[in-house]
């Protein structure tokens, strides 16, 4: 099964208070059977939410870097010297050590996904500062015919497992090409606004919002196509085969 939903996944806390839903995971070859450990490289990638006027425990990880993205609300991050607020459409990559906290000040729940990437073995972080950036901050660029890509982060920003972290939109009746992925690599499409057809191999998914594809692999191919009167937003994450 390569689509799930956040609500199919159980609930954890993280940050102390930090409510998550774990939708994809590595594979795990001493727990082959858990649900949604499906991801070749990357560690977890969870939907969570801080209720209204809570604050996560302030935390660091030695062993993991961590990749924030907003999906609605507004919050206040702060990390060292960093104090900011974030809002909807805002990543934060923080870096392996860090101490850091997410606040909701608002009365409106806070939500955002998070994903994990574990230090492989001699592998050093390259970012020692955590940074925030939101997806309009980036100039549009389009390919596969019709994605609307919105880069958020690159290796260059510090990424460690991943190659791509981004917003992609497609416009309201449009397909993008078919093309195809092997299974040594992670892409996964999670839809925030809108909804489309995700057709992975022979399996047609309805793609809603809170819905987590993953296309790798996809044999001919896989492509996302809008066959509504609105456009679609999804966030995307890759570890591409380089
Ligand atoms: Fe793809």
């Amino acid at each position: 099964m390569q689509i799930r939903n956040w609500l199919q996944s159980p609930s954890s806390l993280t940050h102390g208070n930090i409510i998550k839903r774990e939708i994809f995971s590595k594979k795990d070859p001493d727990n082959p059977d858990k649900e949604g450990a499906i991801l070749n490289y990357v560690d977890s990638f969870s939907r969570c939410y801080l209720e209204p006027r809570i604050a996560s425990v302030p935390a660091a990880f030695d062993d993991r870097q961590l990749i924030f993205y907003v999906v609605d609300g507004q919050g206040v991050f702060e990390a060292g010297d960093v104090k900011q607020d974030v809002q909807e459409g805002d990543g934060i990559i923080v870096p392996p050590g860090l101490t850091h906290t997410l606040t909701n000040e608002a009365n409106a729940p806070l939500e955002f996904l998070i994903l994990e990437e574990v230090l492989p073995d001699g592998v050093e972080a390259s970012r020692k500062d955590a940074l925030i950036r939101n997806y309009r901050e980036s100039t549009l660029g389009q390919g596969h015919w019709t994605h609307l890509v919105h880069p958020i982060f690159s290796q260059d920003d510090g990424l460690v497992t991943m190659h791509s972290v981004l917003v992609v939109r497609i416009e309201a009746m449009q397909t993008p090409d078919t093309h195809g992925h092997d299974d040594n690599m992670d892409e996964v499409w999670y839809m925030l606004e809108g909804n489309g057809i995700h057709v992975v191999s022979q399996n047609v998914y309805r793609q809603r919002p809170g819905d987590a594809v993953s296309v790798a692999p996809s044999s001919p191919g896989h492509t996302l196509i809008n066959d509504t009167d609105e456009p679609l937003k999804t966030f995307y994450f890759a570890r591409y085969n380089r």
